[in-house]
């Protein structure tokens, strides 16, 4: 890993190399690029700007690689800021010539594209690089995605989407880093700083975008751009804090949401757009809108037209819109009638100018067309690929058959996802190709095609496929084999963005082809592909192994060849609950108490007995069918190895609120192979103003351990990490007792006990 960030950082540098000699023709002074100087630099030109330059500055539009020409005059009038979907060197090149030669006041335009996961080399989807709990890596793949991005013009990205998702029927979970406040701050902090680097003006650093701000994630019933009803107070404990670390850690723009949160649609919401980001964190980047979500109030019924969408976009603090034109279009009446003041339009100008400086655009705004060449799935970023893939993998279920050994002579690959070029990238997948992407079976013949037979019968040819002629002939190939592996999951469609699911099982007939193929009597592995987490426990019961992957991208194959095999041992952990039956959902670890939480003893449904007393069940809170647990918690994934944890200490029992406390233990590998296990710290704040959860991550840390070696690891948690926002609406740790917890999961360890004064 180590060698692989010390070369991205040469790629890096070679490419910065390229980039000065490429330097252009261009009317701005050369920046001195201190705060000071851009702040002057925004001020000058903004005074030189009439209204029409200054919208046009607010105005995104998506070309999809439309005629050029077509474009030419509103670019030439200074009409367009920023363009979206333009992923050609020379086109964008082109454009910008435009932009800076013939308009006016040669001010660049902004191009951007949505790389989500990777530009070219396809990284696993974000949930996937949640479960690695590896921040490291998380930002090595976003260099990556902005090394090779930027490498053709695009120099805004939208992405990292930190969004809390705890409904894995929301399709867009996908995108997400999971259902932790925690979890998702440090990936989504991590990810901006991999995109951006610490110096925008890096010609291979990519302006970030948090999305989408605010709640989208808790649409009502997991179905997308649906309403959200989240309190203040959730929205602050929950919601916020994730995007707050993203503006801390510098991210240059953001996005609002397609949602209406208790009625009011985030594109007109001042509180959050304002008076959270703005007053409250000090932000100083832009606010754009999500595609058409300013128009779309008018659906929302928030707006009665286009005039009123653009009036309370600009009202609510949204500095750029994003294709629906309402603001160039109905903007200049606005400011006549003296609904929008020329102040409102010139901080949003100024916001979206500060960027364009920090970004170095009006000093380098075109882009070497040679560059893409080299950056492009070079190799250190499909090995980062594969790498993150191999720590994304999650083992979910083990009987001892993993990894396979030199007595497997023969297997039977079936399944639908054992050969997906396509759909193992998942979703939002706009510039990777599928012939660069290396598939389970291809990374398998290729790693132990020379010792093992590999008998190849899919069953099914996709995820949906209910034709289940072809189910007999893999039972057939599995009759032949020492071991089956049935990759099974879902294709890239049925996650990401409006792509809800009401049921979360295998679809298709992917349940009928593990049925049977459990029933030959040979050793099943069943390797999952989806884009969330899915409804599977009769599954676990049925295979003797079990290796989730959420959508692991171009390499994806080689990644869980290499864990099926041994030559890597799994080390991810689940960055999201996952449910026994949909109707569990929302399910997540963080939950309240409630006044009568189980007890443990609670009888379920096959054992009440017939009329059964009203009260003799012992009015508990949890599903007569489904009980309290869930199928798997957060943060759980076993190893090939086993770990212990021991002598968990803490530096004091009683401490201030300004006092850090240590959290220090032993962590021993017990198995017989060197293993990664990702250590979790989790507190609860047993009373408060207002209810606490039962539990919530604050630490995690990867340890590598050989086999019987045993390493001291330490957590530092400052006491101000426990605040929260309480009865009074005020970030405050609460004085009290606090349990805390050291375990491989959610689920696990024992507490001890501190208080604070
Ligand atoms: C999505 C955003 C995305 C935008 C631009 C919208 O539909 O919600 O996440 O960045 O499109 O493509």
């Amino acid at each position: 890993m180590k060698n692989n960030m010390k070369s991205l950082a040469k790629i890096s540098m070679a490419l910065c190399g390229f980039v000065a000699l490429s330097a252009c023709t261009h009317q701005e002074q050369i920046s001195d690029g201190s705060n000071a100087d851009i702040e002057s630099r925004v001020e000058s030109l903004l005074s030189k700007m009439t209204l029409e330059e200054k919208l046009g500055q607010m105005n995104q539009i998506s070309s999809f690689g439309g005629s050029i020409d077509e474009m030419h005059d509103l670019i030439a009038k200074g009409e367009i800021g920023s363009i979206l979907n333009e992923v050609d060197a020379k086109r964008i090149n082109q454009i910008q010539k435009i932009a800076v030669e013939e308009s006016r006041l040669g001010i660049p335009i902004l191009m951007s594209r949505d790389v989500i996961h990777g530009f070219k080399t396809i990284f696993p989807i974000p949930i996937g690089q949640a479960a690695t709990f590896d921040t490291a890596v998380v930002y090595s793949g976003a260099r990556v995605a902005a090394i090779e991005a930027t490498s053709t013009g695009i120099r805004w990205t939208f992405s990292p989407m930190v969004d809390i998702a705890r409904d894995p029927r929301w399709g867009r979970l996908a995108e997400s880093y999971g259902e932790d406040p925690y979890l998702t701050s440090v990936m989504g902090a991590a990810t901006v700083k991999g995109y951006q680097t610490d110096n925008l003006s890096d010609p291979t650093a990519m302006a970030a975008c948090a999305k989408h701000f605010v709640g989208y994630g808790a649409a009502e019933g997991g179905r997308d751009y649906n309403s959200t009803y989240i309190t203040e107070r959730q929205l602050r404990n929950i919601y916020l804090p994730s995007f707050k670390a993203s503006s801390d850690a510098g991210a240059a723009t953001f996005m609002t949401s397609f949602n209406d949160n208790d009625g009011v649609p985030s594109t007109g919401n001042k509180f959050v757009l304002k008076d959270v980001l703005r007053d409250e964190w000090k932000f100083d980047g832009f606010v754009v809108t999500d595609w058409a979500s300013a128009s779309e109030m008018i659906n929302h019924g928030f707006c009665a037209d286009s005039y009123d969408a653009a009036v309370k976009s600009v009202k609510a603090g949204v500095d750029m819109e994003m294709v629906s034109y309402t603001f160039v279009k109905q903007l200049p009446e606005a400011i006549k009638r003296g609904d929008v003041s020329m102040n409102d339009i010139d901080n949003a100008v100024r916001n979206i100018l500060r960027i364009k400086f920090r970004l170095g655009l009006f000093d380098n705004p075109y882009t070497n067309e040679s560059l893409a060449e080299k950056a492009l799935y070079a190799d250190q970023h499909l090995q980062m690929a594969k790498e993150t893939a191999t720590e994304a993998a999650i083992l979910l279920k083990n009987n001892g058959i993993l990894p396979l050994n030199d007595k497997v002579k023969s297997v039977a690959i079936v399944g639908p996802m054992a050969n997906a070029q396509h759909d193992q990238m998942g979703t939002w997948v706009f510039d990777g190709e599928k012939e660069h992407t290396v598939t389970p079976l291809t990374a398998i013949k290729e790693l132990v095609g020379n010792k093992v037979n590999i008998i190849y019968e899919p069953g099914l040819t996709y995820s949906r496929d209910n034709n289940k002629a072809g189910i007999i002939k893999a039972v057939n190939a599995a009759r032949k084999a020492d071991v089956v592996l049935a990759f099974v999951g879902e294709e890239s469609i049925l996650s990401g963005e409006a792509h809800c699911l009401a049921n979360i099982d295998l679809q298709g007939a992917q349940k009928e082809l593990i049925d049977a193929l459990s029933k030959v009597g040979k050793p099943l592995v069943t390797v999952i592909i989806s884009g969330r987490p899915l409804t599977i426990a009769d599954e676990v019961q049925k295979s003797a192994a079990v290796l989730f992957n959420f959508h692991p991208g171009t390499m994806g194959g080689p990644a869980i060849a290499d864990l099926l095999w041994g030559n890597a041992v799994p080390s991810g952990k689940l960055p999201m609950t996952f449910p026994k039956y949909v109707g569990q959902i929302p399910i997540y670890y963080a939950h309240n108490n409630t006044g009568r939480p189980v007890e443990g003893n609670e009888v379920l449904i096959d054992d009440i007995p017939l009329e059964a007393g009203q009260t003799s069940l012992g009015c508990r809170s949890f599903y007569l069918d489904a009980g309290w647990e869930p199928l798997f918690p957060f943060g759980y994934g076993l190893s090939y190895t086993t770990f212990e944890y021991s002598d968990i200490t803490l530096s004091s029992n009683s401490l201030t609120t300004n006092e850090t406390l240590k959290v220090s233990f032993k962590l021993k590998n017990t198995g017989s192979v060197e293993g990664t296990e990702v250590a979790q710290l989790y507190v609860r704040d047993k009373v408060g103003s207002v209810t606490r959860p039962i539990k919530e991550l604050k630490r995690f840390a990867r340890v590598t351990l050989k086999p019987d070696e045993t390493k001291d690891v330490e957590f530092e948690l400052p006491i101000s990490d426990l605040a929260f926002w309480n009865i009074d609406m005020q970030y405050v740790v609460e004085p009290g007792d606090f349990d805390l917890w050291v375990a491989g999961d959610s689920q696990s360890g024992k507490p001890l006990s501190f208080s604070v004064k």
